[in-house]
């Protein structure tokens, strides 16, 4: 469903993704890991369209959307809820599902549908839609950043730190959320400094150190092996 080749990306002269071939099968959750800094926002961003590469290539099902603007990612079928929530505080929380709803692909019925499915993933959010999304607490910001992706109706979701800054209870509920996204059937590429936490629910891992790829397999294989350990750790 995502199939990232040679992906390069730099910040001037800080060469910060080298050569990354990531793939995610439809249908599966895979975890890109690393210590701060290893280049992993980047990645993301650069398949979002929020960040031009320098070079390679990102298809999606097939179709090549290389260096396409963001807007035109949402409607070739990605969302990112990027690294620190970008929600509009001065909405409520069901306007800012509504406007999320607009950048993407879908009719009303299907928008409405979609509202009524991000209500039940998270019912916090039902029960404070007339509230005003400043007013919430992170993890509920978090959930309405989830909610806004979802409503694009993705067919690649891409996650980037969803338990960054949040109490523990609140990153349980997070990671449950993924794991029914997951089971549903959703493609998933999931960012985790928690490496742990990412392990335990991906199907497969990609370990990034120094903007490059250094490691990948299952979660069982990668476990473990010293280049993992090294790239995580120090
Ligand atoms: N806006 C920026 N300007 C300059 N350098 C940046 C910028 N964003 C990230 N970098 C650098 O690019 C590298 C990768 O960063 P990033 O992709 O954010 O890593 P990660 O998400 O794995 O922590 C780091 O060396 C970081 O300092
Ligand atoms: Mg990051």
């Amino acid at each position: 469903m995502l199939r990232v080749s040679r992906l390069s990306a730099a910040h001037g002269a800080v060469k910060a993704v080298r050569d990354v071939d990531i793939e995610v099968a439809q249908g599966t959750l895979v975890a890109l890991i690393g210590s701060n800094g290893a280049g992993k926002t980047t990645t993301l961003n650069s398949i979002a369209g929020l960040h031009k590469p320098s070079g390679g290539s990102v298809h999606v099902g097939g179709r090549d959307i290389t260096g396409w603007s963001c807007h035109k990612v949402v409607r070739s079928g990605v969302a990112l809820v990027a690294e620190g929530r970008r929600i509009a505080p001065p909405l409520t929380v069901e306007e800012n599902l509504e406007l999320a709803a607009y950048s993407g692909r879908s009719t009303k019925a299907q928008q409405r549908e979609e509202l009524a499915r991000v209500f039940d993933l998270f019912p916090r959010l039902a029960e404070r839609r007339n509230q005003l999304a400043a007013s919430m607490s992170g993890g509920e910001q978090q959930m309405l950043a989830f909610g806004r992706a979802l409503m694009t109706r993705p067919d690649v979701l891409l996650l980037d730190e969803p338990s960054m800054g949040l109490a523990p209870s609140i990153v349980d509920v997070l990671f449950e959320t993924i794991e029914t996204l997951h089971l549903a059937g959703a493609t998933i590429l999931l960012v985790e400094q928690n490496a742990e936490l990412a392990l335990a629910v991906s199907d497969r891992v990609y370990v990034m150190q120094r903007g490059q790829i250094v490691s990948d397999g299952t979660a069982e294989a990668v476990r473990g092996r010293p280049e993992v350990m090294s790239a995580l750790f120090g």
